[in-house]
Protein backbone atom coordinates (compact mmCIF):
# COMPACT_ATOMS: atom_id res chain seq x y z
CA UNK A 1 0.00 0.00 0.00
CA UNK A 2 0.98 3.48 -0.66
CA UNK A 3 1.77 5.65 2.02
CA UNK A 4 0.09 8.58 2.02
CA UNK A 5 0.40 12.17 3.59
CA UNK A 6 -2.96 13.29 4.83
CA UNK A 7 -4.31 16.31 6.43
CA UNK A 8 -7.38 15.94 8.63
CA UNK A 9 -9.82 18.49 9.16
CA UNK A 10 -12.34 17.64 12.24
CA UNK A 11 -10.11 14.87 12.75
CA UNK A 12 -10.06 15.51 17.03
CA UNK A 13 -13.75 14.79 16.86
CA UNK A 14 -16.08 11.08 17.33
CA UNK A 15 -15.22 10.00 13.72
CA UNK A 16 -12.15 12.08 13.63
CA UNK A 17 -10.31 9.73 16.49
CA UNK A 18 -11.46 6.49 14.36
CA UNK A 19 -10.16 7.84 11.33
CA UNK A 20 -6.70 9.04 12.25
CA UNK A 21 -5.93 6.27 14.28
CA UNK A 22 -7.29 3.81 11.38
CA UNK A 23 -4.90 6.09 8.82
CA UNK A 24 -1.75 5.60 11.79
CA UNK A 25 -2.58 1.90 12.00
CA UNK A 26 -1.96 1.67 7.83
CA UNK A 27 1.52 3.64 8.33
CA UNK A 28 0.43 7.08 6.83
CA UNK A 29 1.41 9.86 7.78
CA UNK A 30 -1.65 12.22 9.49
CA UNK A 31 -1.29 16.11 9.82
CA UNK A 32 -5.13 16.94 12.19
CA UNK A 33 -5.68 20.41 12.19
CA UNK A 34 -7.67 21.43 14.84
CA UNK A 35 -8.79 25.21 16.62
CA UNK A 36 -7.78 23.57 19.93
CA UNK A 37 -4.61 20.77 20.11
CA UNK A 38 -3.98 21.11 23.77
CA UNK A 39 -7.45 19.22 24.23
CA UNK A 40 -6.50 16.53 21.58
CA UNK A 41 -2.92 14.94 22.70
CA UNK A 42 -4.23 11.88 23.13
CA UNK A 43 -4.13 11.77 19.35
CA UNK A 44 -0.52 12.41 19.50
CA UNK A 45 0.73 9.39 21.14
CA UNK A 46 -0.34 7.41 17.50
CA UNK A 47 2.59 6.63 15.33
CA UNK A 48 3.27 9.29 12.41
CA UNK A 49 0.03 11.49 14.33
CA UNK A 50 0.92 15.42 14.49
CA UNK A 51 -1.79 17.85 15.57
CA UNK A 52 -1.29 21.79 14.65
CA UNK A 53 -2.76 24.46 16.01
CA UNK A 54 -5.15 26.29 13.27
CA UNK A 55 -8.09 27.82 12.70
CA UNK A 56 -9.38 25.83 9.37
CA UNK A 57 -10.92 29.03 7.99
CA UNK A 58 -7.79 30.73 7.62
CA UNK A 59 -6.46 29.56 3.95
CA UNK A 60 -3.19 30.46 3.82
CA UNK A 61 -2.54 28.17 6.94
CA UNK A 62 -4.91 25.30 5.12
CA UNK A 63 -2.54 25.77 1.89
CA UNK A 64 0.84 25.35 3.87
CA UNK A 65 -0.42 22.46 5.63
CA UNK A 66 -1.68 20.80 2.43
CA UNK A 67 1.86 21.42 0.71
CA UNK A 68 3.08 18.64 3.15
CA UNK A 69 0.23 16.19 2.18
CA UNK A 70 -0.97 14.37 -0.90
CA UNK A 71 -4.77 14.17 0.79
CA UNK A 72 -7.17 15.33 2.86
CA UNK A 73 -10.10 14.61 4.82
CA UNK A 74 -12.75 16.88 5.99
CA UNK A 75 -15.35 16.19 8.67
CA UNK A 76 -15.60 19.29 9.89
CA UNK A 77 -19.25 19.81 10.48
CA UNK A 78 -21.66 20.89 13.68
CA UNK A 79 -25.12 19.63 14.25
CA UNK A 80 -26.12 22.93 15.89
CA UNK A 81 -24.80 26.12 15.84
CA UNK A 82 -24.92 29.22 18.47
CA UNK A 83 -27.41 31.69 16.48
CA UNK A 84 -30.26 30.52 14.75
CA UNK A 85 -30.02 31.98 11.19
CA UNK A 86 -28.13 29.74 9.65
CA UNK A 87 -24.89 31.46 9.82
CA UNK A 88 -22.84 28.85 11.55
CA UNK A 89 -23.87 26.07 9.67
CA UNK A 90 -23.35 27.87 6.44
CA UNK A 91 -19.35 28.66 7.79
CA UNK A 92 -18.64 25.41 8.81
CA UNK A 93 -20.22 23.65 6.20
CA UNK A 94 -20.80 25.92 3.12
CA UNK A 95 -17.68 27.88 3.36
CA UNK A 96 -15.22 26.07 4.90
CA UNK A 97 -15.44 23.23 2.23
CA UNK A 98 -14.72 26.93 -0.43
CA UNK A 99 -11.56 27.11 1.71
CA UNK A 100 -10.56 23.65 1.76
CA UNK A 101 -11.17 23.35 -2.11
CA UNK A 102 -8.97 26.82 -2.62
CA UNK A 103 -6.31 25.79 -0.26
CA UNK A 104 -6.34 22.07 -2.29
CA UNK A 105 -5.80 24.07 -5.66
CA UNK A 106 -3.31 26.55 -3.79
CA UNK A 107 -1.07 23.41 -2.60
CA UNK A 108 -1.94 21.51 -5.65
CA UNK A 109 -3.66 18.18 -3.60
CA UNK A 110 -5.58 16.45 -5.67
CA UNK A 111 -7.42 13.97 -3.70
CA UNK A 112 -10.29 15.19 -1.15
CA UNK A 113 -12.07 12.70 1.04
CA UNK A 114 -15.67 14.21 2.16
CA UNK A 115 -17.78 13.69 4.95
CA UNK A 116 -21.54 15.15 4.52
CA UNK A 117 -24.92 13.58 5.91
CA UNK A 118 -27.53 11.53 4.97
CA UNK A 119 -31.09 13.42 3.51
CA UNK A 120 -28.59 16.14 2.65
CA UNK A 121 -30.17 18.50 -0.13
CA UNK A 122 -31.08 21.81 -1.32
CA UNK A 123 -34.17 21.42 -0.93
CA UNK A 124 -34.14 19.81 2.85
CA UNK A 125 -36.16 21.48 5.67
CA UNK A 126 -33.03 22.23 7.68
CA UNK A 127 -30.06 24.84 7.89
CA UNK A 128 -28.06 21.47 8.49
CA UNK A 129 -29.39 19.49 5.60
CA UNK A 130 -29.27 22.38 3.22
CA UNK A 131 -25.39 23.20 4.02
CA UNK A 132 -24.23 19.71 4.16
CA UNK A 133 -25.80 19.56 0.67
CA UNK A 134 -24.24 22.78 -0.74
CA UNK A 135 -20.88 21.95 0.67
CA UNK A 136 -20.50 18.72 -0.96
CA UNK A 137 -21.42 19.80 -3.84
CA UNK A 138 -18.41 22.41 -3.81
CA UNK A 139 -16.19 19.76 -2.93
CA UNK A 140 -17.24 17.13 -5.75
CA UNK A 141 -17.36 20.27 -8.32
CA UNK A 142 -14.01 21.61 -7.86
CA UNK A 143 -13.32 22.46 -11.29
CA UNK A 144 -9.48 22.06 -10.54
CA UNK A 145 -8.55 19.52 -13.46
CA UNK A 146 -7.10 16.29 -12.15
CA UNK A 147 -8.82 17.21 -8.39
CA UNK A 148 -10.98 13.89 -7.32
CA UNK A 149 -13.04 14.20 -4.54
CA UNK A 150 -15.23 11.52 -2.96
CA UNK A 151 -18.48 11.81 -0.05
CA UNK A 152 -19.53 9.82 2.19
CA UNK A 153 -23.41 10.40 3.60
CA UNK A 154 -23.83 8.39 6.89
CA UNK A 155 -27.15 7.61 9.03
CA UNK A 156 -26.49 8.71 12.61
CA UNK A 157 -23.26 6.88 13.61
CA UNK A 158 -22.39 5.33 16.44
CA UNK A 159 -19.72 4.27 18.95
CA UNK A 160 -18.32 4.70 22.16
CA UNK A 161 -17.84 8.82 22.53
CA UNK A 162 -20.79 8.95 20.14
CA UNK A 163 -23.30 12.25 20.66
CA UNK A 164 -26.77 9.97 19.87
CA UNK A 165 -26.63 7.33 22.05
CA UNK A 166 -24.65 8.82 25.00
CA UNK A 167 -27.44 11.95 24.44
CA UNK A 168 -30.21 9.98 24.78
CA UNK A 169 -28.59 7.94 27.99
CA UNK A 170 -27.91 11.24 30.15
CA UNK A 171 -31.20 12.44 28.87
CA UNK A 172 -33.01 9.25 30.12
CA UNK A 173 -30.65 9.08 33.42
CA UNK A 174 -31.86 12.59 33.68
CA UNK A 175 -35.62 11.73 33.47
CA UNK A 176 -35.83 7.42 34.08
CA UNK A 177 -39.40 6.95 34.79
CA UNK A 178 -41.30 9.22 31.85
CA UNK A 179 -39.75 10.22 28.66
CA UNK A 180 -40.89 12.67 26.16
CA UNK A 181 -39.56 12.01 22.94
CA UNK A 182 -40.47 14.28 20.04
CA UNK A 183 -40.15 12.97 16.05
CA UNK A 184 -40.66 9.44 17.69
CA UNK A 185 -41.55 7.83 14.39
CA UNK A 186 -38.57 9.46 12.83
CA UNK A 187 -36.37 6.40 11.34
CA UNK A 188 -32.58 6.13 11.26
CA UNK A 189 -30.49 3.74 9.86
CA UNK A 190 -27.19 3.98 12.63
CA UNK A 191 -23.79 2.84 11.31
CA UNK A 192 -20.54 1.74 13.08
CA UNK A 193 -18.10 4.56 13.42
CA UNK A 194 -15.19 2.37 12.45
CA UNK A 195 -16.99 0.89 9.89
CA UNK A 196 -17.53 4.61 8.80
CA UNK A 197 -13.87 5.56 9.00
CA UNK A 198 -12.81 2.13 6.95
CA UNK A 199 -14.72 2.97 4.44
CA UNK A 200 -13.03 6.39 4.40
CA UNK A 201 -9.64 5.01 5.03
CA UNK A 202 -10.51 2.34 1.91
CA UNK A 203 -11.40 5.15 -0.39
CA UNK A 204 -8.02 6.96 -0.62
CA UNK A 205 -6.26 4.41 -2.61
CA UNK A 206 -9.26 3.09 -4.81
CA UNK A 207 -9.76 5.21 -8.47
CA UNK A 208 -13.28 3.96 -8.58
CA UNK A 209 -14.32 5.82 -5.94
CA UNK A 210 -13.38 8.78 -7.20
CA UNK A 211 -16.31 11.59 -7.98
CA UNK A 212 -18.56 9.78 -5.99
CA UNK A 213 -21.29 9.58 -3.24
CA UNK A 214 -21.40 6.48 -1.03
CA UNK A 215 -24.48 6.38 1.47
CA UNK A 216 -23.19 4.74 5.00
CA UNK A 217 -25.85 2.69 6.65
CA UNK A 218 -25.48 -0.36 9.49
CA UNK A 219 -27.48 -3.48 8.56
CA UNK A 220 -31.46 -2.45 10.38
CA UNK A 221 -33.54 0.35 10.43
CA UNK A 222 -34.87 1.82 13.49
CA UNK A 223 -37.66 4.56 14.92
CA UNK A 224 -36.34 6.38 17.18
CA UNK A 225 -38.64 5.79 20.16
CA UNK A 226 -36.90 1.90 19.39
CA UNK A 227 -34.04 3.34 19.72
CA UNK A 228 -34.46 5.18 23.18
CA UNK A 229 -36.27 1.98 24.50
CA UNK A 230 -33.23 0.02 23.58
CA UNK A 231 -31.35 2.97 25.26
CA UNK A 232 -33.54 2.86 28.68
CA UNK A 233 -33.34 -1.27 28.10
CA UNK A 234 -29.33 -1.00 28.06
CA UNK A 235 -29.26 1.56 31.13
CA UNK A 236 -31.43 -1.22 32.92
CA UNK A 237 -34.27 1.19 33.27
CA UNK A 238 -37.78 0.63 32.44
CA UNK A 239 -38.80 4.20 31.05
CA UNK A 240 -42.37 4.61 30.15
CA UNK A 241 -41.64 6.61 26.34
CA UNK A 242 -44.42 9.00 25.27
CA UNK A 243 -44.53 9.93 21.84
CA UNK A 244 -45.21 13.83 21.37
CA UNK A 245 -46.83 14.52 18.21
CA UNK A 246 -46.08 17.25 15.87
CA UNK A 247 -47.12 20.53 17.22
CA UNK A 248 -45.52 19.14 20.88
CA UNK A 249 -42.53 17.89 19.21
CA UNK A 250 -42.12 21.21 17.35
CA UNK A 251 -42.91 23.19 21.02
CA UNK A 252 -40.28 21.24 22.47
CA UNK A 253 -37.97 22.10 19.97
CA UNK A 254 -38.92 25.44 20.34
CA UNK A 255 -37.91 25.40 24.10
CA UNK A 256 -34.71 23.33 24.06
CA UNK A 257 -33.52 25.50 21.47
CA UNK A 258 -32.85 28.19 24.40
CA UNK A 259 -31.30 25.41 27.26
CA UNK A 260 -27.58 25.70 27.18
CA UNK A 261 -25.60 22.89 25.07
CA UNK A 262 -29.35 22.66 22.76
CA UNK A 263 -30.04 19.59 23.99
CA UNK A 264 -32.37 19.42 20.90
CA UNK A 265 -33.46 22.75 18.42
CA UNK A 266 -35.81 23.62 15.58
CA UNK A 267 -33.27 23.08 13.18
CA UNK A 268 -33.09 19.70 14.68
CA UNK A 269 -36.56 19.21 14.68
CA UNK A 270 -36.89 19.81 10.57
CA UNK A 271 -34.27 17.44 9.99
CA UNK A 272 -35.71 14.91 11.89
CA UNK A 273 -38.57 15.49 9.12
CA UNK A 274 -36.32 13.45 6.68
CA UNK A 275 -36.16 9.94 7.11
CA UNK A 276 -32.29 9.32 7.83
CA UNK A 277 -32.13 5.75 5.83
CA UNK A 278 -30.28 4.37 3.13
CA UNK A 279 -32.05 3.26 0.02
CA UNK A 280 -29.63 -0.05 -0.41
CA UNK A 281 -26.86 -2.21 1.91
CA UNK A 282 -23.59 -0.56 3.05
CA UNK A 283 -21.00 0.10 -0.32
CA UNK A 284 -19.94 -3.54 -1.74
CA UNK A 285 -16.61 -1.41 -2.60
CA UNK A 286 -15.38 -1.34 0.89
CA UNK A 287 -15.51 -5.22 1.14
CA UNK A 288 -17.73 -4.05 4.70
CA UNK A 289 -20.24 -6.50 6.98
CA UNK A 290 -21.68 -2.96 8.69
CA UNK A 291 -21.75 -3.94 12.81
CA UNK A 292 -24.83 -4.12 14.56
CA UNK A 293 -26.03 -1.80 16.66
CA UNK A 294 -26.94 -4.39 19.49
CA UNK A 295 -23.10 -5.86 19.09
CA UNK A 296 -21.59 -2.76 19.88
CA UNK A 297 -23.64 -0.43 21.93
CA UNK A 298 -23.73 -2.88 25.40
CA UNK A 299 -19.55 -2.64 24.96
CA UNK A 300 -19.82 1.24 26.16
CA UNK A 301 -23.38 1.96 27.78
CA UNK A 302 -24.85 -0.14 30.67
CA UNK A 303 -26.27 -0.21 33.92
CA UNK A 304 -22.89 0.08 35.43
CA UNK A 305 -22.30 3.69 34.39
CA UNK A 306 -21.48 4.94 37.60
CA UNK A 307 -21.92 8.91 37.23
CA UNK A 308 -25.55 8.77 35.95
CA UNK A 309 -24.93 12.65 34.49
CA UNK A 310 -21.66 11.75 32.87
CA UNK A 311 -23.94 11.32 29.41
CA UNK A 312 -25.82 14.02 29.47
CA UNK A 313 -22.59 16.50 30.46
CA UNK A 314 -19.76 14.37 27.57
CA UNK A 315 -23.07 15.11 25.36
CA UNK A 316 -23.39 19.03 26.24
CA UNK A 317 -19.58 19.86 26.41
CA UNK A 318 -19.68 18.59 22.61
CA UNK A 319 -22.56 20.31 21.56
N1 LIG B 1 -21.83 11.82 14.32
C1 LIG B 1 -22.84 11.54 13.52
O1 LIG B 1 -23.80 10.82 13.90
C2 LIG B 1 -22.83 12.02 12.09
C3 LIG B 1 -23.86 11.59 11.21
C4 LIG B 1 -23.82 12.05 9.89
C5 LIG B 1 -22.81 12.88 9.45
N2 LIG B 1 -21.85 13.28 10.33
C6 LIG B 1 -20.80 14.19 9.86
O2 LIG B 1 -19.54 13.57 10.12
C7 LIG B 1 -18.56 14.57 10.39
C8 LIG B 1 -17.87 14.26 11.71
O3 LIG B 1 -18.85 14.21 12.73
P1 LIG B 1 -18.44 14.03 14.26
O4 LIG B 1 -19.60 13.42 14.94
O5 LIG B 1 -17.11 13.40 14.35
O6 LIG B 1 -18.34 15.56 14.71
P2 LIG B 1 -17.60 16.16 16.00
O7 LIG B 1 -17.26 15.09 16.96
O8 LIG B 1 -18.42 17.29 16.47
O9 LIG B 1 -16.22 16.70 15.41
C9 LIG B 1 -16.17 17.69 14.42
C10 LIG B 1 -14.80 18.35 14.47
O10 LIG B 1 -14.84 19.46 13.56
C11 LIG B 1 -14.18 20.56 14.11
N3 LIG B 1 -15.15 21.68 14.09
C12 LIG B 1 -16.31 21.75 14.67
N4 LIG B 1 -16.93 22.92 14.40
C13 LIG B 1 -16.11 23.58 13.64
C14 LIG B 1 -16.19 24.85 13.05
N5 LIG B 1 -17.24 25.65 13.22
N6 LIG B 1 -15.17 25.25 12.31
C15 LIG B 1 -14.12 24.43 12.17
N7 LIG B 1 -13.99 23.22 12.71
C16 LIG B 1 -14.98 22.81 13.45
C17 LIG B 1 -13.80 20.27 15.54
O11 LIG B 1 -12.38 20.22 15.64
P3 LIG B 1 -11.55 21.27 16.55
O12 LIG B 1 -12.44 21.73 17.65
O13 LIG B 1 -10.40 20.44 17.05
O14 LIG B 1 -11.12 22.36 15.65
C18 LIG B 1 -14.41 18.90 15.81
O15 LIG B 1 -13.50 18.03 16.43
C19 LIG B 1 -19.30 15.92 10.39
O16 LIG B 1 -19.18 16.50 9.13
C20 LIG B 1 -20.76 15.51 10.61
O17 LIG B 1 -21.66 16.45 10.08
C21 LIG B 1 -21.82 12.88 11.64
Amino acid sequence: MTQHHVTVLGGTGFVGHSVVRRLAEHGHVVRVISRRRERHRDLLVLPGVDVVQGDPRDVALLAREFEKSDTVVNLVGILNERGHRGKGFADAHVHHVAHVVEACKKSGVKRLLHMCALGASEWAPSHYLRTKARGEYLALHSGIPGFHATSFRSSVIFGPHDSFINRFAGLLKLSPWVFALACADSRFQPVYVEDVAAAIVTSMDDRYTYGQVYELCGPRTYQLHELVSYIAAQLGLNTRIIKLNKQLSWLQAMALEFVPGKPFSLDNYKSLQVDSVCSRGFPKDFGITPATLESVVPTYLGPSVSDSYSGFRHWARRS
